[in-house]
């Protein structure tokens, strides 16, 4: 046996044998490279005589190709083997359930804003917003509100700095200004935010929300007003009638201004909304004052609207069944869990707000 037929029983062992592409390629190149067993006997050829020459070569040809088909079925082997071992072990199971998986849940004040959004744009209102720190002249004096009135006192407000021109808003009505002071007439939004008051109990806390409410055209009334309220109210509780009354009151930035009770009674420990001899405030309204057009570039002999301001939290707690409105703010993730909302159970008008 000649020194290359013994090569090339070694290397048919090896191709045998290999168990991957790595060594398949190291192989490859040891056969058929340039300094591999194959380019090696052809060179002997140079040292040959023409009539043995062609009989070498032919030998080596053979042998090359033999070697050839037996990489190639070999190297398919090792490669489709080792693509069923990557596919086995980057298989994931998508019918395995979650590890320790908690889904979150929506706040009930998120949810009743979303719900309220919903309400009002189905009449035509838009969304405005506004930051939480505010001015001194957006918050009061654009409101009409008089330099000594009680709600400018430090024991109600959050005031930023010392000569009390910055502040955290007290209610959500300095967006009725910056909304008016930005465009131009009608306006028809509502404003949802973060309010602040220095107060704190079973009904109150230092920060709550509220849900601005602004619309001014040519002919706006109090008929208007009690027409939409009276709507809304409905809507919210998804009831049929609602008492609702309006008692007079007093804000610096609505002539006439009113607040609105609902009225409700009490059957087995809860409440029930829209029947009964109790009344509970829930919003303060009016038609905006004639100064705060003036104030917020709006002509109050061409324009006129009303004004709301409801509570949402005190909404929140009547719809759902909540009774410390603290509970709210303490982030405890149980009764998160307890009162909080499914996040793909959206509310909208026409699969119904709650469910
Ligand atoms: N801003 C008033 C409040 O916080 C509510 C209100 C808004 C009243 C708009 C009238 C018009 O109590």
């Amino acid at each position: 046996m000649s020194e290359f037929e013994k090569k090339l029983f070694e290397f048919k062992e090896k191709i045998k044998v290999a168990k991957n592409l790595s060594e398949l390629t190291k192989i490859s190149s040891e056969i058929f490279g340039k300094n591999g067993i194959i380019n090696l006997e052809f060179k002997k050829l140079g040292s040959l005589s023409p009539d043995e020459r062609k009989n070498f070569a032919a030998n080596i040809n053979s042998s090359k190709k033999e070697l050839s088909e037996l990489f190639s079925k070999k190297s398919n082997e090792v490669l489709d083997k080792e693509i069923i071992e990557k596919v086995n072990k980057e298989k994931i199971d998508i019918t395995l359930p979650e590890k320790d998986f908690e889904i979150g849940k929506v706040h009930p004040v998120s949810q009743v804003i979303d719900e309220i959004s919903c309400i009002f744009s189905e009449i035509g209102f838009s969304v405005e917003e506004g930051p939480d720190v505010e001015n001194e002249y957006n918050n009061f004096t654009a409101l009409n509100t008089p330099e000594n009135h009680p709600a400018k006192d430090m024991h109600d407000t959050f005031y930023l700095d010392q000569d009390m021109k910055t502040l955290l808003r007290t209610h959500t009505s300095p967006v009725q200004v910056r909304t008016m002071l930005k465009g131009r007439p009608p306006f028809k939004i509502i404003a949802p935010g973060r309010t602040y008051r220095s107060d704190s109990d079973q009904t109150h806390t230092p920060m709550f929300h509220q849900l601005e409410g602004l619309h001014i055209d040519k002919d706006i009334n109090m008929g208007h007003l009690k027409g939409c309220l009276n709507y809304f109210i409905k809507a919210f509780f998804e009831v049929e009638k609602i008492k609702m009354r309006f008692r007079p009151s007093h804000f610096p930035f609505t002539e006439p201004s009113a607040e609105v009770d609902i009225g409700y009674r009490i059957e087995n420990n809860k409440i029930i909304i829209g029947e009964g001899d109790k009344w509970l405030e829930i919003l303060g309204c009016g038609m905006v004052h004639p100064n705060v057009l003036k104030n917020c570039k709006v002509d109050p002999n061409k324009f006129q609207g009303f004004a709301f301001g409801i509570g949402i939290d005190r909404l929140a707690m009547l719809k759902y069944g909540i009774n410390d409105l603290r509970s709210f703010f303490e982030c405890d993730y149980r009764w998160l869990n307890h009162y909080g909302f499914d996040p793909l159970d959206v509310p909208t008008n026409y699969r119904g707000l709650s469910r």
